[in-house]
C-alpha cells in the first residue's frame, strides 16, 4: 500500500512536470524587462522598453530613425549593457552574462545589417568557411553545409564570386547565408533592405520569411512601412525609446 501511494506520488509529480513544460513549450528566445539605455553623452535612447519573443516567431521592430531600434539590436548581442532592467538572449541572463559566455550566446543568433558587411577580400565560399572556422567546424561539415545554405539563398552557382562582382541583393543574401551557417536559433536582421531598391527589398524579406517558416526565430528591424505592411506579422512599435505598440498586422493598425 505505502509503495502504491509513493508510485502514485511519483507519477503525479511527472504528470505536473509535463503540465507546466507543457505550458512554457515554445521557449522564450528575447526578454526585455523594463529596459532604459542612456548613453555616455545623456542621450536616453531607451526609456522602460518590455518585450518577449517566444521560439519560431516573426517580428517586425519598426519606429522612425533615432527611435532607439539600433539600440535594441546592440543590447541583444551584448555589444553595450542597458543603463537598467533585464535582457535574457536564449537563456543567456545579459546582466551577468561572464566575458567567456559571450561568444557562445552570440553562436546561438545570426545577425544581417544594412551594409552586410562581408570580407571583400574573399569569395562567398571563402566567407562562410570563415564564419564556420569561428565556431570550430570542420572541412566536411563546411563541404555539406556550404551548398545547403546558398542553395537555400538562391546562390549555388556563386560561390566562387567575390562581393564587389555581386549585386546589392545578391551580397545581402550572401549575409543571410553566413547568418545561417552555423545554424542559429534567432536572426536579428537591423535594416536588412535599407540598402536596396523595393523589389530587391521584398525578395530578401520573403527569403526572411521563408527561413522563419523553416523554423529560425526572426527579429527583422525596418523603418520601411510598406514593405512591413506586405507582411501579416507581429509589429513592434517604438517611438523616442518606449514601445507604443504591440500588435498582428501592418504598420499603421492600431
Ligand atoms: N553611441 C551612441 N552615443 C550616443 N548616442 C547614441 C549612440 N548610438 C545611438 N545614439 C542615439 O540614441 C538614439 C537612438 O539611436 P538608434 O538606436 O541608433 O536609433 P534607430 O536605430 O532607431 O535609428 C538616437 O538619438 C541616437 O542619436
Ligand atoms: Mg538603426
Amino acid at each position: 500500500m505505502a509503495a502504491k501511494n509513493r508510485y502514485n506520488k511519483k507519477a503525479d509529480a511527472s504528470i505536473q512536470r509535463l503540465q507546466s513544460s507543457g505550458r512554457e513549450m515554445r521557449a522564450i528566445m528575447i526578454r526585455l524587462i523594463d529596459i532604459h539605455k542612456e548613453y555616455d553623452n545623456g542621450t536616453k535612447a531607451l526609456k522602460g522598453i518590455n518585450l518577449r519573443i517566444e521560439d519560431g516567431e516573426f517580428v517586425f521592430l519598426v519606429g522612425p530613425s533615432g527611435s532607439g531600434k539600433s539600440t535594441i539590436v546592440k543590447l541583444l548581442t551584448a555589444e553595450i549593457t542597458a543603463s537598467k532592467g533585464r535582457v535574457i538572449v536564449n537563456g543567456y541572463n545579459l546582466n551577468n552574462i561572464r566575458r567567456w559566455q559571450i561568444p557562445h550566446m552570440r553562436r546561438t543568433l545570426g545577425v544581417i545589417f544594412q551594409d552586410f558587411r562581408l570580407i571583400e577580400k574573399k569569395t562567398v565560399q571563402g566567407n562562410l568557411e570563415f564564419a564556420m572556422r569561428t565556431v570550430g567546424a570542420s572541412g566536411r561539415e563546411m563541404r555539406k553545409r556550404i551548398p545547403y545554405v546558398l542553395d537555400l539563398v538562391g546562390l549555388e552557382d556563386k560561390a566562387d564570386a567575390y562581393p564587389n562582382e555581386m549585386s546589392g541583393g545578391e551580397q545581402q543574401r550572401v549575409a543571410i547565408a553566413r547568418a545561417l551557417v552555423n545554424n542559429p536559433r534567432m536572426i536579428i536582421a537591423d535594416e536588412p533592405t535599407g540598402n536596396l531598391d523595393p523589389r530587391r527589398s521584398l525578395e530578401i524579406m520573403t527569403l526572411l520569411e521563408r527561413i522563419n517558416a523553416m523554423g529560425t526565430t526572426m527579429l527583422v528591424v525596418t523603418h520601411e512601412r510598406d514593405l512591413v505592411n506586405r507582411f501579416s506579422k507581429r509589429v513592434v512599435a517604438i517611438k523616442d525609446g518606449e514601445l507604443i505598440r504591440d500588435g498582428q498586422g501592418g504598420y499603421y493598425r492600431a
